[in-house]
């Protein structure tokens, strides 16, 4: 028996939900949790990478090896053709979604005990702003990726209508909802009515009034306040040499991005910091970042700051242990500084929900109902600007984490039948 499934491939978690004859069952990843970190960890000589938390474990504790995280945000963009060394060997970027998105499958195909060969699979509404081939090309590598990994039916729903599809079978009365999903990687909304009667249609285009998104997720937010909050530490916008200039901003820039680190850890970078080093006017600072791109540690940098971010989310300050990059070393970090980093991004985001009402031709007091989803949701100064917009709405917020996953898998029901 084969049969389909939804995978809800995340920029920072994924989930998988398999559609069997008792309805749609979420993986558990390490018996309970619905989601999985999208992390692979290649070990050096391995016949086989290690998936999520194995992963984050193996990263975290400082094994050898090659550690990959928000894979996603390569997608549509040019680092997709260019590859990338793991272990000392060209790897290409497909491959290496084929690891984690096949890892996912035949984890899947383990625990229900049948073959999945029909995926719908999530996709943002946009995954790269204002450039429609990029965003297509993206769609393209993702399907390349499922197939390539066994998948014969491979479909596409927006993250949002997924998220959407999963609430709406707990609703007592029609509702004209707005989706509002952030993410590590992206913002999505969908404006759409909402009922049980409705869920039993086939065909729900004319329920959908708007769709809008933007490429503004939690690495967004972990990135500006890295550059604003952490890498002044490390020497970022302090300045060298006789002629008083900045140090080149490219490699603090690069060092704030899960996907660039990499490309830092090379004979060449560490040359020329050393040589700037020697010019600084503040040697103490760039020398902590001198020693993150000899002990090539900054994804360890990323993880803190991105520790912080959720820190910061529960309380107005916290002390982050920055000690593998200077002994005894802890920097105070505040939620007012986190904010005034974020603003931009909590605009840019407003802007899109403005574009999605837009787009419906609707004001927000026509809003009966928002759903909260994905972890960015949680940062405070953002679920008040979006909630203080709707104040007559109800706000939904359950299974946060897994219900773009979950609606998935209703969708392959839908599309596929109980047998794919
Ligand atoms: N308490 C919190 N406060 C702030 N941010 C949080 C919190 N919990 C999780 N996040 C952030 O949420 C993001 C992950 O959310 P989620 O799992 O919904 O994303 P995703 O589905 O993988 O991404 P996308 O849908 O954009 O591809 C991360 O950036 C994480 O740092
Ligand atoms: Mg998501």
């Amino acid at each position: 028996m084969t049969g389909s499934c939804g995978v809800d491939f995340g920029t920072s978690n994924s989930a998988l939900a398999a559609v069997g004859e008792g309805g749609v069952e979420l993986l558990r990843f390490e018996e309970e949790s619905a989601t999985t970190p999208s992390a692979v960890f290649y070990p050096p000589g391995a016949a086989r990478p290690l998936f999520g938390r194995g992963a984050m474990r193996a990263f975290s504790e400082g094994e050898e090896g090659r550690f990959m995280r928000s894979l996603k945000r390569i997608l549509g963009s040019a680092l997709m053709g260019q590859g990338t060394l793991v272990n000392g060997r060209r790897k290409s970027f497909e491959s290496i979604l084929a690891d984690f998105i096949g890892g996912l499958k035949s984890s899947a195909e383990a625990r229900f005990g049948r073959e999945l060969d029909g995926v719908v699979m999530g996709r943002p509404v946009r995954f790269v702003d204002d450039d429609p081939e990029a965003d297509a090309q993206a769609q393209n590598s993702l399907e390349a990726v499922a197939r390539g990994v066994g998948f014969r039916h491979v479909e596409f729903q927006f993250e949002p209508i997924a998220a959407a599809f999963a609430h709406e079978r707990k609703l007592e009365s029609e509702k004209l909802a707005l989706i509002v999903d952030i993410g590590g990687g992206t913002s999505d909304f969908t404006l759409i009515r909402l009922s049980r009667e409705r869920a039993r249609k086939f065909d729900r285009s004319a329920d959908i009034l708007a769709n809008s998104g933007v490429r503004i997720g939690g690495n967004d937010f972990d990135r500006d306040f890295n550059l604003d909050s952490f890498m002044p530490h490390l020497g970022y916008r302090t300045i060298y040499g006789e002629k008083n200039l900045p140090l080149p901003a490219g490699m603090f820039l690069e060092m704030s991005e899960w996907a660039k680190v990499n490309f830092l850890y090379t004979q060449k970078t560490r040359l020329t910091a050393k040589e700037l080093l020697r010019e600084s006017h503040e040697p103490r600072k760039f020398g902590r970042f001198l020693k993150l791109l000899q002990d090539e540690t900054g994804h360890r940098l990323l993880a803190s700051v991105e520790e912080g971010k959720l820190a910061l989310t529960a309380r107005e300050e916290a002390r982050i242990d920055l000690g593998f990059i200077e002994g005894g070393w802890r920097l105070g970090v505040s939620r007012a500084a986190f904010d005034a980093a974020a603003a931009r991004r909590v605009e840019g985001i407003s802007q899109a929900i403005t574009e999605s009402l837009t787009q419906a031709g609707l004001s927000e007091g026509a809003v009966e109902l928002i759903i909260l989803t994905g972890g960015t949701t949680e940062i405070p100064a953002l679920r008040r600007a979006v909630l203080e917009r709707f104040p007559r709405a109800a706000i939904s917020e359950e299974e946060k984490l897994s219900s773009v996953g979950l609606g998935l898998g209703y969708d392959a029901l839908r599309r596929f039948g109980v047998e794919a």
